[in-house]
C-alpha cells in the first residue's frame, strides 16, 4: 500500500515523517480559515478558489496519483504558497491523519457513489462515516457538496438532514460563482440534472452529537464480544 504523501508549495513529504495528527498550521503559514476539498480529481476549483483568496489556507485530498501529482505541478507553476495536497484515501485520512473541527468549508464533488452493497463501506456519506467529514468543520462552517447520481444524492441528503447538528438546504441552479469543478462543467454542458447541497455545521451553536444512525453502528460494533467471552458463558 502507497503511504500517504504531502506536498506543499515546493516540497513533498511522507505521512511518516509529519507525523499525525499533521501538523497543519506548519505546513503553511499565516492564519486564515481552512477549505477542505475531498476527492479534488485534477485539482481545478480547489487550485483556482486557493489563487483568488489568498488570505485563506486549501487543503485537497485525492487517492488517485496521477490527478494528485497533476495538481502538485499546477500548485507549483501557479506558485500558491497557501495549499497542502494530501495523496491518500480519504477516509483514513479523515480519521487517522487530520484533526478535527478546524475547517470553515469542507467541499465534497461528485465522490464517487460506490453503488454495490459491498462497497458502500467505502462511500463518504454513510451513517457510520458522516461523522468523520463533518467533525472536520468548525462550528458554523459549512459544507458543499454535489452529485449527478440523484439516487445516491437523495440518501446523503436525508442522511444529512437527520443530522442533529446541520441544517441542510437544496440550491436551485449553479452556485453564486458558476460551475467549480471539471465534472461540473461537463455535466452542466451536456445539461445532466445535479444535486446540490449546502450544509451548515452546528447553526444554532449547538455543542455536540453523531448522526444516530452512525451511533448505533458504532455501539452495536463495540458490543460484539470474542470468542473468549463467550466460551467463558
Ligand atoms: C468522479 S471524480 C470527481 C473529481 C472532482 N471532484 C470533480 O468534480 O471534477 C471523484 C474523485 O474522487 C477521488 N476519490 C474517490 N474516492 C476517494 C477516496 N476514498 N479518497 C480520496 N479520493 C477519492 C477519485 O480519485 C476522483 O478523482
Amino acid at each position: 500500500m502507497q503511504q500517504v504523501a504531502v506536498s506543499v508549495l515546493g516540497e513533498e513529504k511522507l505521512l511518516s515523517e509529519l507525523g499525525a495528527p499533521l501538523p497543519l498550521d506548519r505546513l503553511v503559514a499565516g492564519n486564515g480559515a481552512w477549505e477542505i476539498e475531498i476527492g479534488f480529481g485534477k485539482g481545478r476549483y480547489l487550485l483556482q478558489r486557493a489563487a483568488a483568496a489568498g488570505s485563506r489556507r486549501f487543503l485537497g485530498i485525492e487517492m488517485a496519483g496521477p490527478y494528485y501529482r497533476l495538481a502538485r505541478r499546477r500548485m507549483e507553476r501557479r506558485a500558491l504558497d497557501n495549499v497542502v495536497l494530501i495523496r491518500g484515501e480519504a477516509l483514513y485520512c479523515l480519521a487517522a491523519v487530520l484533526p478535527v473541527g478546524f475547517a470553515t468549508v469542507v467541499h465534497v464533488y461528485f465522490p464517487d457513489p460506490w453503488p454495490k452493497l459491498r462497497h458502500h463501506k467505502r462511500r463518504l456519506f454513510d451513517p457510520e462515516t458522516v461523522d468523520l467529514v463533518l467533525g472536520l468543520l468548525r462550528p458554523g462552517g459549512r459544507l458543499d457538496f454535489a452529485t449527478d447520481h440523484l439516487d445516491y444524492g437523495q440518501v446523503v441528503c436525508r442522511l444529512l438532514d437527520s443530522h442533529p447538528l446541520t441544517a441542510v438546504s437544496v440550491l436551485r441552479g449553479l452556485w453564486e460563482d458558476g460551475a467549480r469543478t471539471n465534472y461540473e462543467a461537463k455535466y452542466e454542458a451536456e445539461r445532466r440534472p445535479i444535486l446540490r447541497l449546502r450544509v451548515d455545521w452546528q447553526p444554532a451553536g449547538c455543542s455536540h452529537g453523531l448522526h444516530p444512525e452512525g451511533l448505533q453502528g458504532v455501539l452495536a460494533a463495540t458490543s460484539i464480544r470474542t470468542e473468549e467471552e463467550e466460551a467463558a458463558e
